[in-house]
């Protein structure tokens, strides 16, 4: 992070907001964005309570806001009752959105698919009386494990419509990922597809699917649900395996909102931890529904003649807020994409704001960043060369965003007339939780400005005492918010250790380390745990050297992250093997094999970038690895640092020899 870290000191660009934005916005003016601030402060309750009255409709009034008394176990509108799919779909029917596009979706190959908000209530229904007719019911749990499509947000939807609680399982992961989660939720029912296309290539998901269920472990599965995508062969389960379209084929269209506590959990969504397996992120209907509404709102002005675009994948959380509750919440026509950002050529994301007239453009750093790479060795695709005027505002989320990339977007994609909204959050913050506001703050590029009003951030040091301005320290937040996460699914204990520790006296602890400059702008300044962020996605390095030593050739492996300027960073592998150290062409298919492996074992994106062998690891004479010293040898460093801790110093320049 060093780069943004440089750029604290020397950025004094600031970009006022645009009067276009600044007229009519949600927030209008930074005393707007003040005003409410301050009646959040004054009074959180009457705020929070004032927003969900005025946001959702509810089937039953709650009558207390918040309750605090078994915190940090937070419940919001307690004693009220809603449900999700009515306000993200019901709610538009008796209005002109009814007949409004709801998803205008393009498939890998180009082929595009509207559907309105009336057809797609009728879709949902469908599926949800299907799944009824199943025996399906409130409180189960559902593995959603499906490409890119109009069907995976119908089938997220159809579950909220009947509160059985969805687990989302990104498609790029494993079938031992997936096992693993089928397991953990305790899933009784599985949504799929029999392939999903990315690229122009087809990749499996049904087969997976079966490769989990063939682990044992997840009986509890009664029925495989598959969703024909392309046709592809795969083998069938008759006494579980449904097609999707059977399923729904002849069901009522209508099917009643199924009335549920706010505190009933919509969905279940795994996210790496510093140890351990991911953690199953447990949110709840009521509080994560208003948040992901009132975001929509503040963060990116939600216009009803807007074309909204988030580019991510459905199974990460960007793509539950703002794909399949967010935008349909809001009443917006969104986009939606199955395929890749560089297929079939990379000027595939700029042809498609242009031909959707999209005005709001959501992304990530990382595909900002190869996509600039790419603009100038074929400045036939440079974004340009589109007509871009469509767009008002552009974002960005994931993983910090570097000033140069800041400008580049800015510039090419924005043409200057659009803010960049640098917006910071998490799984477990439901939605975003500091960002400018396009109509409002004054942007710096590469900072994330302020926290939205309602959500008391902070920079404090590790007894939990405050640092001033332009000192690093840790991102907390001070008072509890209705998108926040409510327990790790199945692990109470160590959602309290991992967000609540008692040093920090009952605030949340994001695991981002912060900074605020003389200005009060935050500037994020990455993880400060053995969390990496790679293109975005995050991972526990404890996952993937677990990964590696369950290989049979790898005794012992320690992975850190390298900054990479593509993917934001990358991961490193030190591995030593239970055999004579490989050299040459020997070196570099051992060192495939265990690419593959982890792919296998995870998923692509936990595939090491750089996989370095040595006869052992740095470590102190009580066996504590080094990884301090292991990062700056994967930067391609000289270790400067006092290592006469060590027990075989000597191991380092072993290590340093890049394979
Ligand atoms: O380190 C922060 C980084 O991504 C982490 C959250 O990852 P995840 O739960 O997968 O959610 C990603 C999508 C919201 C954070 O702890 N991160 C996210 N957004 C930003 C960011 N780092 C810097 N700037 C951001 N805008």
């Amino acid at each position: 992070m060093s780069s943004t870290i440089d750029s604290i000191l020397v950025e004094n660009r600031i970009f006022p907001p645009f009067p276009n934005l600044v007229e009519g916005a949600a927030i209008s003016g930074m005393d707007a964005y003040r005003a409410l601030c301050d009646e959040a402060e004054r009074s959180p309750g009457e705020f929070w309570g004032r927003l969900a009255r005025e946001n959702l409709n509810w089937s039953k009034p709650f009558t207390q806001v918040l309750d605090e008394s078994q915190a940090p176990f937070y419940r919001w509108f307690g004693d009220g009752e809603l449900n999700v799919s009515a306000n993200c779909l019901d709610k538009h029917l008796e209005t002109p959105t009814a007949n409004k596009p709801a998803i205008i979706f393009e498939s890998d190959d180009g082929k595009v698919t509207t559907i309105t908000y009336k057809q797609l209530h009728a879709r949902v229904c469908q599926l949800a009386n299907g799944l009824k007719s199943l025996g399906h019911k409130a409180g189960e749990r559902a593995l959603i494990y499906m490409p890119m499509s109009i069907e995976a947000v119908v089938a997220m939807q159809a579950c909220a419509r009947l509160g059985i609680i969805h687990s989302v399982v990104f498609g790029g992961f494993s079938s031992k990922s997936l096992h693993e989660r089928a397991v953990d939720v305790g899933a009784t029912l599985i949504i799929t597809a029999d392939e999903q296309v990315r690229g122009g290539r087809t990749i499996p998901l049904k087969s997976a699917v079966d490769e989990a269920l063939a682990m044992g472990g997840c009986e509890a599965v009664a029925h495989v649900v598959v969703y024909k995508r392309t046709g592809g062969k795969v083998q069938w389960h008759p006494e579980r395996d449904l097609w999707l379209d059977d399923l729904c084929n002849g069901q009522p269209e209508v099917c009643a909102a199924v009335s549920l506590n706010a505190e009933h959990p919509l969905f279940i969504l795994y996210t790496s931890g510093s140890t351990g397996k991911p953690k199953g992120v447990q949110h709840a209907a009521g509080g994560f529904l208003l948040w992901a509404l009132l975001t929509m709102k503040w963060t990116f002005d939600a216009k009803d003649s807007d074309v909204f675009w988030c580019t991510a994948d459905v199974g990460w959380v960007t793509g539950h807020t703002y794909i399949a509750y967010g935008p349909l919440a809001a009443g917006l026509t969104q986009v939606m994409f199955e395929g890749v950002p560089t297929y079939p050529n990379v000027g595939r994301f700029w042809e498609m704001i242009q031909r959707h007239k999209v005005t709001v453009f959501y992304t990530a750093p990382t595909a900002i960043r190869s996509l600039t790479k790419a603009a100038e060795t074929a400045p036939e695709y440079h974004p340009r060369k589109y007509d871009l005027s469509s767009l008002r505002i552009i974002g960005s989320v994931g993983e910090p965003i570097n000033p140069e990339a800041w400008m580049w977007y800015y510039t090419n994609v924005g043409g200057e007339r659009c803010p960049v909204l640098d917006t910071w959050w998490q799984t477990e913050t439901g939605a975003h939780m500091l960002t400018p506001l396009p109509g409002a703050t004054p942007l710096k590029p590469g900072s994330c400005t302020f926290p939205l009003p309602g959500i008391d951030a902070a920079v404090v040091d590790e007894a939990g005492g405050p640092v001033e301005n332009s000192k690093g320290g840790f991102l907390v937040i001070r008072r509890p918010w209705p998108g926040m996460i409510r327990t790790i699914w199945g692990d109470p204990e160590r959602f309290k250790k991992s967000y609540f520790p008692p040093e920090l006296k009952g605030v949340y602890l994001a695991g981002d380390g912060a900074q605020r400059d003389a200005d009060g702008y935050f500037w994020i300044m990455g993880r400060i745990d053995d969390v990496l962020n790679v293109s975005g996605h995050r991972l526990g390095t404890m996952e993937v050297e677990s990964a590696l030593v369950s290989h049979e050739l790898v005794a012992e492996a320690a992975v850190v992250g390298r900054p990479d300027g593509t993917t934001g960073e990358a991961v490193v592998a030190f591995v030593v093997l239970k055999r004579a150290l490989p050299e040459g062409s020997e070196a570099d298919d051992i060192a495939k094999q265990l690419r593959d492996w982890v792919a296998k074992e995870i998923g692509p994106i936990a595939k090491p970038k750089d996989i370095r062998f040595g006869e052992n690891l740095p470590k102190t004479r009580s066996g504590k690895i080094m990884r301090r010293l292991l990062r700056v040898v994967a930067q391609g460093e000289t270790v400067t640092q006092d290592v006469s801790t060590l027990e075989n110093p000597a191991i380092l320049g072993q290590l340093s020899q890049a394979h």
